[in-house]
C-alpha cells in the first residue's frame, strides 16, 4: 500500500451498477496518474475482475467470508479474490462486520496468500485490538458518521488522534486510515494533520455529479 492513499469504496450504490464501476475506476486511475497521488478502488464484488483487468491502480475487494474454498454457496473465499488479481481486501467494515475470531483467521490467511488487509474498526480501542492482528492497515470509521457528510476529521478529531496513539502503541508500523463523512479538501487535509496516512471515501465521490472533479479535490489534499 503506497501512502498516503485515497481509497474509494464504491459500496453497492446504484451509481456504480454494472459497467459504471469500471468507469469510476478509470477516472480514479487518470487522476492518480495526473496528480501522482496513490488512489485505490474497491468496486462491487461482481465487478472485481473487470475492474482489476481494466485499470492499473490497486483494486481491493469490499469484503471476504471466513471460509475455505469448497462446498459453500454464495460465499467469497480469499483465494477467489486473490485469483482476480486484486491486491487486497477490506475487512470488518461497519456495514459487514465480522466476529473477532473470523477476522483473525482472515487476516492471517490473507497474509499467507499475499493479499493486503485493510481492517475497519468503529473506535480507538477496537482499532487497537484489530491492530494486534497485524493487518496491512487499520481504518477507523465512526459508524454514526458514515454517509452523513459530517466528516470524522471535523466532528470527531479525538477519535482519530486517540486511534493513531493506540495503534502506534500496539504496532508503530501499521498505518491508520480514516473515513466517514469525508466530503471535501479540508476534511482530508485535517485527517492527515491529525496523523492518518490515508482516507476511505464512498458517498462524496460515488454520488458526486462530476467524479473527476471530486476525486481531484480530495486527492489534491494528499499531495
Ligand atoms: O468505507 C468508507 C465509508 O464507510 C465511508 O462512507 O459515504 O461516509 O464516505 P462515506
Amino acid at each position: 500500500m503506497k501512502l498516503p492513499i485515497l481509497i474509494i469504496n464504491m459500496k453497492v450504490y446504484p451509481e456504480v451498477l454494472g459497467k459504471k464501476a469500471l468507469e469510476l475506476a478509470k477516472v480514479a486511475e487518470s487522476v492518480a496518474r495526473d496528480l501522482g497521488v496513490s488512489i485505490a478502488v474497491a468496486p462491487p464484488i461482481t465487478e472485481l475482475r473487470t475492474v482489476v483487468e481494466g485499470v492499473e491502480i490497486p483494486v481491493y475487494a469490499q469484503g471476504a467470508d471466513p471460509v475455505e474454498p469448497g462446498a459453500r454457496t454464495g460465499h467469497i473465499p480469499l483465494e477467489f479474490i486473490k485469483e482476480t488479481g486484486a491486491v487486497g481486501v477490506i475487512l470488518n467494515h461497519s456495514e459487514n462486520r465480522l466476529l473477532l475470531n473470523d477476522l483473525g483467521w482472515l487476516v492471517g490467511r490473507a497474509r499467507g496468500l499475499g493479499l493486503e488487509t485493510l481492517v475497519c474498526a468503529p473506535d480507538p480501542f477496537t482499532s487497537a485490538a484489530v491492530a494486534a492482528l497485524e493487518p496491512t492497515a487499520v481504518a477507523v470509521e465512526p459508524p454514526e458518521l458514515i454517509g452523513t457528510g459530517k466528516a470524522v476529521s471535523r466532528e470527531r478529531p479525538d477519535v482519530i488522534v486517540r486511534t493513531v496513539e493506540l495503534v502506534r502503541g500496539v504496532n508503530p508500523s501499521i498505518p491508520v486510515i480514516t473515513g466517514a463523512g469525508i466530503e471535501g479538501f479540508d476534511d482530508v487535509k485535517k485527517a492527515i494533520e491529525l496523523g492518518t496516512q490515508g482516507i476511505l471515501v464512498a458517498s462524496a465521490i460515488v454520488k458526486a455529479r462530476d467524479w473527476r472533479q471530486k476525486i481531484t479535490e480530495l486527492a489534491n489534499a494528499l499531495r
